[in-house]
């Protein structure tokens, strides 16, 4: 295979994203040649392609080698799952499914060896976090003791919660901040610290938005070396901060107005607690300002990657099996929240499908009506 042909199905804020830097060919080896979406009016900007309403019909035409799937994120599941039993390389964006039992079900449908089955966890390429995982990776920060991330600036107007139906509801949706602002930020973080053996949430449902799901939640993480956590998120909260911190055995680090400064032990802490004479003593520390940046191609890169990986059998940076874990961090988070215990991981996912699906039954909230303003979507990136 020369060049692997891609049929993008959903084409919506992100779909046209895709779709416009692999039509700007922004990523060598491959070729848009299909697209697909459920609106016939969204298919007429791509008539030199092949397009098609139905993505059962796109999956099946002969036409693509891989698909990347935009769609709302229920859809991930069903949609993913038809195009790996149908042998297309895959790449789908976050999260992976909207509950763990759906992405069990849809890493099951992985079954093909060669076949490649990527994520869109594109602040995996991000200088400054590949830089942290580094640090973290190769012992410079030492064993993790706590971790904390306040990221309160994704926020939202109701117009956008307006913007589209499936928006901010159970049914649509599956839930809010959790589902579709946080998976980057709860991927990073499982990426960098591992996945937590107990999670208690605290979800407020509608607290500054016209909607039936969560848009501000603290939770409090436990991992199994005894380090904790704090994750606070909201789409309510201007102006907001993203301040992520680390600290390890040989000092803290900092990320925090696009800046990662690490603050470094001149003895691991615990060693100098061990051994100073001083009740009062505590380590020198020298500090360190990481020059990185968070300029790059993101999206890009991690297409590029996907081709790599079809073409040449290179390592993903985002296999579509990690993105199970954000899944299940999210959904513990807002189980432990509605029922108001501390949940164990590995969470129970049918368990919380269950729940998810009383939740979507009992639902009575209807959307309002907002004239939305067309804007540039690209300032909804972090
Ligand atoms: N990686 C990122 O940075 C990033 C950013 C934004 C959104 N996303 C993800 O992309 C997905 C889509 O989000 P969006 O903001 O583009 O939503 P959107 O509502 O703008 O677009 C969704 C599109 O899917 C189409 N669609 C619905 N059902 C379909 C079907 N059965 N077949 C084909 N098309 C169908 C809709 O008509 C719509 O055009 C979500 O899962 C979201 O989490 C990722």
């Amino acid at each position: 295979m020369k060049a692997v042909r891609i049929g993008i199905i959903g084409l919506g804020n992100m779909g046209r994203f895709h779709a416009d830097y692999l039509l700007g060919k922004q990523v060598p080896r491959c070729e848009l040649t299909a697209v697909s979406d459920a609106l016939p009016a969204n298919l007429e900007r791509f008539r030199q392609l092949k397009t098609f309403t139905n993505s059962h019909d796109l999956i099946h035409s002969g036409e693509v080698d891989a698909v990347i799937i935009a769609t709302p994120h229920f859809l991930h599941t069903t949609i993913g799952i038809e195009a790996l039993e149908r042998g297309l390389h895959v790449l789908v964006e976050k999260p992976i499914s909207v509950h763990k039992a759906d992405c069990e079900r849809l890493l099951g449908a992985h079954r093909q060896a060669g076949q490649v089955f990527a994520a869109m966890f594109q602040m995996r390429t991000d200088p400054r976090f590949k830089k942290i995982k580094h640090l973290i990776a190769s012992g410079e920060l030492g064993e993790i003791a706590r971790v904390n991330w306040i990221i309160t600036d994704w926020f939202r107007t109701n117009a956008y919660f307006a913007s589209g139906g499936w928006r901010a509801t159970w049914k649509g949706e599956g839930g809010g901040v959790l589902l579709n602002q946080c998976p980057h930020n709860l991927d990073l973080l499982q990426w960098f610290c591992g996945q937590p053996v107990a999670v208690r949430g605290f979800c407020q449902l509608g607290r500054y938005h016209p909607i039936e799901v969560e848009d501000q939640v603290t939770a409090y993480l436990e991992f199994a070396n005894g380090a904790t956590g704090v994750f606070v998120t909201s789409t309510g909260e201007a102006p907001g901060t993203n301040r992520l911190e680390i600290a390890g055995d040989k000092g803290r680090l900092v990320f925090e107005c696009g800046k990662l400064l690490f603050t470094r032990n001149e003895k691991p802490m615990r060693q100098f607690c061990a051994e100073s004479g001083g009740g009062f003593a505590r380590p020198d520390v020298w500090q360190v300002e990481i020059p990185a940046d968070g300029a790059g191609p993101k999206h890009t890169e991690i297409t590029r990657n996907f081709i790599d990986a079809i073409l040449d059998g290179a390592p993903l940076i985002a296999p579509a099996a990690e993105g199970m874990n954000s899944v299940e961090l999210a959904n513990a988070m807002l189980y432990s929240s509605l029922i108001g215990e501390t949940v164990a991981l590995p969470l129970d996912g049918a368990a919380y499908e269950k729940r998810l699906n009383q939740l979507i039954a009992g639902s009575t909230m209807k959307k309002p009506e907002v004239q939305v303003v067309a804007e540039d979507f690209t300032k909804s990136f972090h």
